[in-house]
């Protein structure tokens, strides 16, 4: 708990970027999670995956952005992914994920409405593309901002889907509203370090939230995507899926890039529709930080490499 909180404050602070970033054994440990750094490395991923019958969501790494500067390349970046996916000709197999940090949302003046302007026309290209995008949740505080801009986004782009967080104490509410026709929901447990004010801190707590969260979602009409790797949680939402005669392209499974990839192919190649989270990018200090901090083995992986080598 202590480890992982110290790990989640870690990934907030640029100026231990520089320390972690330049080992070169945190090279290999990040190719674990991360395919690579350039657009091709993407692709190839892309091609891999969808090669053993499993879609794809493309994160160009990014957030905490503190200019419009960066937030527009953040911006052209994702107009740059989805013209290279293009040929692939994948359609709604390869959709992308954006954080609203990388486009603008925390900046002081008008943050929100930055992120907006800059966010809509990626949503405008996937449309074309005949893909979606979905908006990756953060901290606590971007929630409403995010809620507000994927209302936005749906009235021209209905396919918008949001992340909803397990851990806050408000997502069974945002989930009731959000387990509507036409919705797409990503439930995941969260990944960020919350206050006991607006989240749940014990592990029990926390599942117990995702089991009454994914109900809601699998029971209505919307499209519940299971953003999960505990194998607790893939089997309650296949008996949901049962329960509620959900056919397999009604609702989806979503895992991370190198996190049980063999589980990963098992359930695709037994008929449930599976989506693996592709980062890629250099600024990939924060997701990989976010990512030792979930499992204390991925921290003894680390560790291990560095005297290893
Ligand atoms: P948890 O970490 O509690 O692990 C439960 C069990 O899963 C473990 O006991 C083990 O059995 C298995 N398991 C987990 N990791 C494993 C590993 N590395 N190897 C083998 N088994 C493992 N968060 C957020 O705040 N905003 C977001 O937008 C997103 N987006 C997102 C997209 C997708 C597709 C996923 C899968 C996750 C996210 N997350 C996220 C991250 C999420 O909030 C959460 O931190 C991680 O998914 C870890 O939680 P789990 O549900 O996997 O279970």
């Amino acid at each position: 708990m202590l480890l992982s909180k110290a790990l989640l404050a870690a990934a907030r602070r640029p100026a231990l970027r520089a320390a972690v970033v330049r080992t070169p054994a945190t090279r290999a440990v990040v190719d674990r999670f991360v395919p690579g750094e350039s657009l091709d490395d993407a692709v190839a991923a892309v091609r891999a995956l969808s090669a053993q019958g499993v879609a794809v969501t493309l994160d160009h790494l990014g957030e905490d952005v503190t200019d419009r500067a960066q937030a527009v390349r953040s911006r052209d970046a994702y107009l740059a992914l989805l013209d290279a996916l293009a040929p692939l000709a994948l359609g709604p197999a390869a959709e992308v994920s954006v954080k609203l940090s990388a486009f603008g949302q925390a900046l002081p003046d008008g943050g929100h409405d930055v992120a907006l302007e800059l966010v809509r026309p990626v949503a405008e290209a996937a449309t074309a593309a005949g893909t979606t995008v979905t908006l990756d949740m953060e901290d606590h505080r971007t929630v409403d901002s995010t809620l507000a801009v994927l209302t936005d986004l749906r009235k021209e782009h209905p396919g918008t889907g949001a992340v909803l967080q397990a851990m806050l104490h408000r997502t069974e509410e945002d989930a009731k509203a959000l387990a509507v026709a036409g919705s797409r929901v990503r439930l995941v447990k969260g990944a960020y370090d919350e206050p006991d004010t607006v989240a749940y801190r014990r592990k029990k707590d926390v599942d117990a939230a995702y089991a009454r969260c994914l109900e809601l979602l699998m029971a209505g009409p919307g499209y519940p995507m299971v953003g999960s790797h505990d194998p607790a949680i893939i089997t309650r939402a296949h008996e949901l899926a049962a329960q509620h005669s959900r056919a397999a392209d009604s609702w989806e499974v979503q895992m991370l890039y190198g996190i049980r990839p063999d589980e990963q192919r098992r359930l695709a190649a037994a008929g449930t529709t599976v989506r693996a989270y592709v980062p890629y990018g250099a600024d990939w200090y924060g997701y990989f930080m976010r990512r030792l901090a979930e499992r204390p083995a991925n921290v003894t992986f680390f560790l291990r490499s560095l005297v290893t080598r």
